[in-house]
C-alpha cells in the first residue's frame, strides 16, 4: 500500500462545513473528531492520516511538505503568500475581510492606527490606494481596539456581522470576499498526483452540485 495521503484540516469553525464536505465526497472522517484531544488521526481503511492544525498554521504544514494537502482559509492564503498550489474553491465558510472603525469618524489624521491580525493584507491594500498607515499587529478581538482608542480602523473578518454590530462599529470598506479553499504541496502533487486528483475531482463535483 502506498504511504496515506496526509491532509491538514482546519480545527475550529472551518472544520464541521469541511469535514461534511470531504464526507460527501466519499472521505468519511467519523464524528465529532473535533470534540477529541488528538491531533493525528489515522484512516488505514481510506489510507488517509489527517491532521488537527490551527487554521493559520494550516498553509504551513502543506508548504514544508508534513501534510500533502490541506483546508485553508483565503484570508490565510492572501495574508501569507506561501509556496502552495491552490487548487481549488471549497465555497465553504464565506466571509470577507473589510475596514472598520467606529461610526462618524473619517481618517483625519497622517498614518491612522490600523488594528488587525492581517498586518500584509491591511498594509497591501492601503498601500494601493496610496494612503500611510500604521499597523497594531493584534492575534484576536480586534474588535477592541477602535472602542478603547488603541487604533483608528481594524481590518477583520466580517461573518455575520455581529461582532461589528454588538460592539457598536461600522464597515468603512469591503477589502476581498473569502471562502476556504484546497491547496497542495507542490512535490506532493507530482508524487501523489493520482490520488490528489481523485480527491479534488470528487470534492469539485460535491462543490458544483452544492453551488450549481
Ligand atoms: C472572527 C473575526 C471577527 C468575527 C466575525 O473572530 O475576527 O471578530 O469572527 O464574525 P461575525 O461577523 O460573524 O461576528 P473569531 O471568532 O475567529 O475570534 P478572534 O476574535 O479571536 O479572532
Amino acid at each position: 500500500m502506498n504511504k496515506p495521503l496526509t491532509i491538514a484540516m482546519p480545527k475550529g469553525r472551518i472544520y464541521e462545513e469541511a469535514a461534511s464536505l470531504m464526507k460527501q465526497a466519499g472521505y468519511d472522517l467519523g464524528g465529532d473528531k473535533e470534540k477529541s484531544r488528538k491531533l493525528i488521526l489515522e484512516y488505514p481503511d481510506q489510507n488517509l492520516q489527517i491532521m488537527m492544525a490551527k487554521p493559520m498554521d494550516v498553509v504551513t504544514y502543506v508548504e514544508y511538505g508534513a501534510a500533502d494537502i490541506g483546508i485553508a482559509g483565503k484570508d490565510v492564503l492572501l495574508e501569507q503568500d506561501r509556496d502552495v498550489y491552490e487548487v481549488l474553491d471549497l465555497k465553504i465558510s464565506p466571509c470577507y475581510v473589510a475596514v472598520a472603525g467606529l461610526p462618524d469618524q473619517p481618517l483625519s489624521r497622517i498614518a491612522p492606527k490600523i488594528a488587525t491580525k492581517y498586518p500584509k493584507v491591511a498594509s497591501d491594500y492601503f498601500r494601493e490606494k496610496g494612503e500611510q498607515i500604521e499597523i497594531i499587529p493584534l492575534n484576536g478581538s480586534i474588535e477592541l481596539a477602535p472602542l478603547i482608542g488603541l487604533a483608528d480602523r481594524i481590518v477583520d473578518i466580517v461573518s455575520t456581522g455581529r461582532t461589528l454590530k454588538e460592539n457598536g462599529l461600522v464597515e468603512y470598506e469591503k477589502i476581498a470576499e473569502i471562502t476556504s479553499r484546497l491547496i497542495v504541496n507542490p512535490v506532493s502533487y507530482r508524487v501523489k498526483s493520482q490520488e490528489i486528483d481523485e480527491l479534488a475531482q470528487k470534492l469539485s463535483e460535491v462543490v458544483e452540485v452544492k453551488t450549481g
